[in-house]
């Protein structure tokens, strides 16, 4: 088996090599700390502002309204957690969705043990908000609303901008995780009506470990990172000059070829989702079929463990995931699936593959080719799916 099927742009990609080329001389002859006085350093410091004036641009943002971070995890800690205390006096309400990353919902977790009280909105079937559900669960002390953009395991998109318009006349600061949507979906902070936005390189063809908060002027949040007063005081670390520059080449790249690669995607993935569902019986789309990310394919399978799914598909080769979290040895269902209403012993049985730059047709072709005989082999070892046909031989 030498073949390997990429599907899981959803958890990380390739690094482009054109990205790769631009961070190299960075960590080589280049690598000088950009808050130095010296000449090798401060050639940094102006690459850095370069990548911060081509990625504000690209957002419509200004550049002193970017601070990078070491990816989108930093960037939504650093949101919730530094809004909820610079805004203390004003109230302890937030506000996010049932559906939000770990990232999100562990630090809203953070805070209720803490004295906060958090109001979860919840979904339609296919995952879309509605914003008059954030409208009415607004309170006079709510000091933060919190929705993701676009969702990481089934690609909902939600309707950011028209939940912008309602915190910005309630007066409540909101912020977007757009670290799906980013690279995939046009970005502009202003129409979007958001105060804070979170983003992640790897997850569009740059490096891992460097992302960036998009931060209003004017928005009180207190630092998460404490140390030397990089990033103009408000967030540590020494920056990460190859990073920042990558994510800023990444950025470009993915802004100039967004449309053309939408369309491509979204006709493979729905090729994917054809061939998929003519060859194999008891498989069920989830999310929303219409407004979601066009790489995105979650689909579940009656009568199978997603874990089997992804190790057989492995043997052949192919990079998918399944829609549970395996912590602690022990195999959660995924929130978001039961958080659509799927019930927990149908959510283990789901598989997302999600399609990039790389996929080709004849990866497509190879998956539907493969998949069903695998579907086969794991119904016939399956319990569950036994205890299914004695049902349907009783109807
Ligand atoms: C929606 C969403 N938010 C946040 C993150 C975390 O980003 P990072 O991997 O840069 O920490 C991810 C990563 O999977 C994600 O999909």
């Amino acid at each position: 088996m030498d073949r390997v099927v990429y599907m899981d742009h959803a958890s990380t990609t390739p690094t482009d090599p054109e990205v790769v080329a631009v961070m190299l001389p960075w960590m080589s002859e280049q690598f000088g700390n950009p808050s130095t006085m010296y000449s090798l350093g401060l050639r940094g410091a102006k690459v850095v502002q370069n990548a911060r004036e081509s990625i504000a641009h690209t957002i419509n943002a200004d550049p002193e309204e970017i601070y990078f971070t070491s990816g989108g995890t930093e960037a939504d800690n650093w949101a919730i957690l530094g809004v909820a205390d610079a805004h203390s006096k004003k109230g302890r309400h937030l506000i996010t969705s049932t559906i939000e990353h770990h990232a999100v919902l562990e630090s809203m977790e953070y805070l209720e043990k803490r004295g906060c009280e958090i109001t979860r909105v919840p979904v339609d079937g296919g995952g879309l908000i509605d914003p008059e559900e954030v409208r009415r669960a607004l309170r006079p002390d709510t000091v933060l609303v919190s929705i993701m953009y676009a969702n990481n395991e089934i690609g909902t998109i939600e309707p950011i901008a028209d939940i912008g318009r309602i915190t910005r006349e309630a007066g409540v600061l909101f912020h977007v995780d757009a670290v799906q949507a980013a690279g995939k979906l046009p970005l502009d902070v202003e129409e979007l009506g958001v105060d804070m936005l979170s983003m992640s390189a790897h997850k569009f063809y740059g490096p891992k470990g460097v992302g960036l908060m998009y931060l209003r002027k004017r928005t009180r949040v207190t630092p998460l990172l404490h140390g030397g007063g990089q990033e103009r005081g408000r967030r540590a670390g020494t920056t990460n000059v190859p990073g920042i520059v990558g994510m800023a080449k990444a950025l470009e790249l993915a802004d100039n070829r967004m449309a053309e690669d939408a369309v491509r995607e979204a006709a493979l993935r729905d090729r994917l989702w054809e061939g998929l569902s003519a060859g194999i019986e008891a498989i069920h789309l989830n999310g929303d079929p219409v407004r979601r990310l066009p790489g995105n394919l979650n689909v579940r399978l009656d009568g199978i463990e997603g874990e089997s799914m992804v190790l057989m598909l492995d043997m052949e080769g192919i990079c998918v995931s399944s829609g549970s979290a395996c912590t602690t040895g022990s195999l959660e269902p995924s929130h978001v699936l039961l958080a659509i209403g799927i019930p927990a012993e149908h959510a283990h049985g789901s598989l997302r593959a999600t399609l990039g730059r790389s996929t080709t047709t004849e990866d497509v072709d190879h998956f539907i080719k493969v998949f069903p005989p695998i579907v086969d082999r794991l119904r016939q070892m399956s319990p569950i799916w036994c205890e299914n046909c004695v049902c349907k031989q009783r109807n």
